[in-house]
């Protein structure tokens, strides 16, 4: 459907837990409230919030958490969702650390695309912003997927700590394998100033300045705000996703669902509605999609992330 600035909204992130088995500095908050299992919604209560979703146009779907794999019948419920009629894609953004173990079970259930979440290519600098020795796993994971064929794709926060040394890792990764890494901006979210970080311009600038020639991607990739350059060369491509210095709200086709039953249209703004009770209280399909049609069509016009940091949680809102 479009919304009231007659953008088509046609992506929906579905976040299935605030758990998460990391502690990324700029993610997790120090004294995290724990949501009991009541308060989240049952696979069986989003699926049918899906299936309501794609009788307004929705037909791609991006399962987030927290840690989407650290809820129990993740890969099942992909399935179940892949199955759904007038359903698109499904695809996965994970921490990867489970990744091994559900690959088959991803891979049979049908998954479109997994996107890991990997800011560092170095094993101590990983375990520094993770809090969590874990590199091996998800490298081992990364190989794994791409292995099996499957479309991966690697989240790159460009955090005060990354350095040009460390963007070179992943340029040099990319030269043999066929994976996408994306930068991203960070984003001040929860209430987070963000001092410095490489941008975009001087990160190009110092590949450039190496010889390495860009070409823009003109073709869609994915579903999200990313957008992407191949460089002569390498098997691999580079995405770029800058919330505030290449702001793409214009273009935003998505909202957000947290797994209490919140409905985000906009990551930078609270809560438009939680559609939980509507869920339980015996409301009629009917009456849901009504609810979330009005929802969406309000989607706010754009962020405000340059004049202050917003109070979304990422580990509620899965990014
Ligand atoms: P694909 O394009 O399908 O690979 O997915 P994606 O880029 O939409 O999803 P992913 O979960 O990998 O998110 C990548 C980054 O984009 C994260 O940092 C998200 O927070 C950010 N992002 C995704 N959607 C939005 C949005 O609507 N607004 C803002 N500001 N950032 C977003
Ligand atoms: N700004 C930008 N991206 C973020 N992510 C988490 N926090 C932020 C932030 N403040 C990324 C994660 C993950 C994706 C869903 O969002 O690294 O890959």
């Amino acid at each position: 459907m479009k919304d009231q600035f007659q953008r088509t909204i046609d992506y929906a992130r579905i976040s299935i837990t605030d758990r998460c088995n990391l502690y990324c500095t700029y993610c997790r908050p120090d004294h995290e409230e724990k949501l009991s299992h009541k308060d989240i919604l049952r696979y069986e209560e989003i699926l049918r919030l899906c299936k309501i979703l794609t009788k307004l146009g929705i037909d791609k779907f991006k399962i987030t958490g927290g840690e989407p794999l650290v809820r129990k019948g993740c890969a099942d419920f992909i399935y179940e969702l892949k199955k759904m009629n007038k359903v698109s894609k499904v695809t996965l953004t994970t921490n990867a650390i489970f990744l091994s173990r559900d690959l088959d079970k991803l891979t049979e259930a049908g998954i479109d695309g997994i996107n890991v979440s990997l800011d560092f290519m170095d094993y101590e600098k990983y375990k520094n912003i993770t809090g969590y020795d874990g590199y091996e796993k998800v490298m081992k994971a990364i190989k794994e997927a791409a292995y099996m064929g499957l479309n991966v794709k690697i989240n790159t926060v460009l955090t005060e700590q990354t350095t040009m040394e460390d963007i070179q890792k992943f340029i040099d990764y990319i030269k043999y394998h066929k994976i996408c890494i994306r930068f991203i901006e960070q984003m001040p979210l929860g209430n987070k100033q963000i001092t410095s970080s490489l941008s975009r311009d001087e990160i190009r600038k110092n590949l450039k300045d190496q010889g390495i020639r860009f070409h823009k991607v003109e073709q869609k990739i994915g579903n999200g705000p990313a957008v992407y350059e191949t460089m002569e060369g390498y098997k691999g491509m580079i995405g770029w996703i800058e919330a505030l210095h290449g702001k793409f709200c214009d273009r935003c086709n998505r909202i957000r669902l947290t797994s209490t039953g919140g409905v985000k249209p906009c990551l930078y703004y609270q809560e438009a509605g939680n559609i939980r009770k509507l869920l339980r209280n015996g409301s009629s399909d009917e009456e849901i999609k009504k609810v979330l049609e009005e929802i969406i069509y309000k989607k706010p016009q754009a962020h405000h992330f340059e004049d202050k940091p917003s109070d979304s949680k990422m580990y509620t809102i899965g990014g």
